[in-house]
């Protein structure tokens, strides 16, 4: 039989930390920082039966937004706590543990959430080398009011005297904040303790040595076929494919870039010149401008725009499989999977779409379904993988770009059926357009409040949180027109309009690499807004921020002659009538305004 995708992280060691995934995010942060320590660690759904953890010296039950008293919500099995492996409970992990022990768990009528002082109390090797008081982080509604019989407190806060608790004798343990987060000061040391001071955990993880043995495991997966990627000129597609180039040869490994014209200015270009660099011989470009571009004429609507777009990615990539044979035994797909996509877990599957991110083509089903596929860098985390592409010899000006999105300038390029002035809506203007925002965890489409001039963030926090139509708040730094002249312009995804927003994109990439201000945000989506006056009809949307995985975002202010210079040369783009500067963080908006 022939290997299946899921053997590729075969030779490597049991986890000797597992996490159970009680709800989002918070698992694979936990994982993360454990790996970090040079401890391997995997992350596991909650209910998974105690037998399938045998061997690992420590569990840990993460946070997750649930109730214990909320009927569905994640459960463990109780056995596990009875083996011998150690177990910490972050968060619900601790409520859930003394709920499931016989302690009381307080429902909380409203949540807690931000920076607590932690008072350490009785000595515990959790605590070890750290004494008196803690700077911790807290996200929490429902709390440990009584700890379960056997157990002490190890230490709490002013609103959470119960914070910390341990088992006296057994290897049970539990905190209320969260070690994981940044801002919890000690947070590093206290999992560092329990990984290695309570489970007595060795050193045994360093993604840079899985090179050799993923390289012998892709081999024996393809066997005697040969490997194609579509790549996307992205980190990790890119790194899947040099691993596999290495590991069978450039002319086993064939890539393809799909070029939709939805990409910045010179990006074919760069990909093509990065792929020559790493040595692969069979790489090619696949045009497809003129048929995305067709399929998108006259759309505005967000969802449309991304639904068309993905359902194209599968005409083109259809086509691509059956005209290139790659359908046949010869071959079978590679892709840049990473950790984090591979895992349903409880929190990610609940969670509302906000935006819909396309992926799966129906061929590229089949092939999973038939084990054809090989997916490299499937146990890695982002920086991971970002480690073992340095090591590969892949540059590290690649390794760091920002993030892009699959969609393209596409959903950076705002459309508006209507033509409509600017209203006054105190203290600013509202845009005759709409974004894309989140509110709670679900998707919201509205307004655009646009003040003269750059306030404070906190101005415009306030601003969103109190007027109900909007999501978004921009300052505006300079326009042709006075702002109660701008209007709404019918715009959609033209050629003229999406190579205007590539001349803005490239003037503003240039002028913050020059400047090194790129080294200082996540990302910098530059976006084209159908608003202006006259005979030019767009203004451009500056997007700086600063994040940690997209999930949340900071707005980042730019030095003040940085954003003089951006500006000055943005108005002489044709069509060009404004600059706005998005001053929303995330929440309420999303980073992307579609
Ligand atoms: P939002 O706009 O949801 O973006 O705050 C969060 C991060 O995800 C990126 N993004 C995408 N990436 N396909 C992608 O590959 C997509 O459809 C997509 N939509 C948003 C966005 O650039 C940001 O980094």
């Amino acid at each position: 039989m022939r290997k299946r995708l899921s053997d590729i992280s075969e030779g490597l060691s049991t986890p000797q930390i597992t996490v159970l995934d009680a709800g989002g995010q918070y698992c694979h942060l936990i994982a993360r920082k454990i790996r970090d320590l040079g401890v391997y660690a995997d992350v596991q759904p909650s209910e998974t039966p105690a037998s399938q953890l045998a061997g690992r010296k420590g569990i840990i039950i993460s946070g997750g937004p649930d109730s214990v008293y909320e009927a569905g919500s994640p459960q463990i099995d109780p056995k596990i706590l009875s083996t011998s492996s150690a177990v910490l409970g972050i968060c619900y992990g601790q409520q859930l543990m003394t709920h499931m022990l016989g302690g009381r768990v307080r429902k909380g009528e409203k949540g807690e959430y931000g920076f607590a002082r932690f008072q350490t109390g009785r000595p515990h090797a959790l605590f070890a080398s750290l004494n008196g008081q803690l700077q911790v982080w807290m996200n929490h509604r429902d709390q440990v009011e009584l700890a379960p019989e056997g157990f002490d407190v190890l230490g709490g806060t002013f609103t959470c005297p119960v914070a910390a608790i341990a088992h006296r004798t057994r290897p049970l343990m539990a905190v209320q904040f969260h070690p994981e987060v940044a801002h919890t000061q000690q947070g590093h040391q206290i999992l560092a303790n329990f990984v290695f001071g309570v489970c007595g955990c060795t050193k045994d993880w360093d993604p840079k040595d899985r090179i050799g043995p993923l390289e012998k495991q892709i081999q024996a997966i393809a066997a005697d076929r040969n490997v194609f990627f579509f790549v996307s000129g992205g980190v990790d597609s890119t790194v899947a494919y040099t691993l596999c180039l290495r590991a069978l040869g450039p002319e086993r490994v064939f890539g393809i870039y799909v070029d939709t014209g939805l990409m910045r200015e010179g990006e074919t270009a760069y990909v093509r010149r990065l792929f020559q660099q790493l040595g692969a011989t069979a790489f090619r470009v696949e045009e497809a401008e003129t048929e995305f571009l067709k399929a998108l004429e006259g759309v505005t609507d967000p969802e449309e725009k991304r639904h068309i777009i993905g359902e194209q990615f599968i005409v083109v990539q259809e086509r691509i499989l059956s005209t290139g044979h790659f359908l046949d035994g010869h071959w079978i797909l590679g892709q840049g999977t990473i950790y984090p996509d591979t895992i349903e877990s409880g929190g990610s599957a609940k969670a509302d779409v906000i935006k819909t991110h396309h992926n799966r083509v129906a061929g590229i089903q089949k092939l999973i379904e038939s084990g054809r596929i090989i997916e490299p860098l499937a146990s890695f985390y982002k920086d991971e993988v970002r480690e073992i592409g340095g090591e590969l010899d892949i540059p590290g000006e690649f390794l760091h770009r920002h993030p892009f999105p699959g969609p393209g300038l596409a959903i950076r390029c705002l459309c508006s059926e209507t033509v409509a002035p600017v209203t006054r809506s105190d203290p600013g203007w509202l845009l005759p357009i709409r974004s894309v925002g989140v509110k709670g965890d679900s998707r919201s489409y509205h307004s655009v409040l646009a003040l003269e001039g750059l306030p404070e963030d906190e101005v415009a926090t306030e601003l969103v949180n109190r007027m109900l139509d909007i999501n978004r708040v921009v300052g505006l730094v300079h326009a042709r027109a006075g702002i109660a002249e701008l209007r709404s312009s019918r715009g959609t995804l033209t050629r003229e309009r999406l190579e205007r927003l590539r001349q803005a994109d490239a003037i503003v990439r240039q002028l913050s690499e020059e400047s090194g201000f790129d080294r200082e945000v996540w990302q910098f989506p530059v976006v084209l807004i159908p608003i202006g006056a006259g005979s030019n009809p767009d203004s451009v949307v500056l997007r700086p921020i600063h994040s940690v995985d997209g999930m949340t975002a900071q707005v980042v202010r730019m030095p003040h002659e940085l954003l003089h210079r951006m500006t000055y040369e943005l108005l002489s783009v044709n069509g060009v009538c404004g600059v706005f500067y998005d001053l929303t963080h995330k929440p309420p908006g999303t980073i992307e305004w579609e």
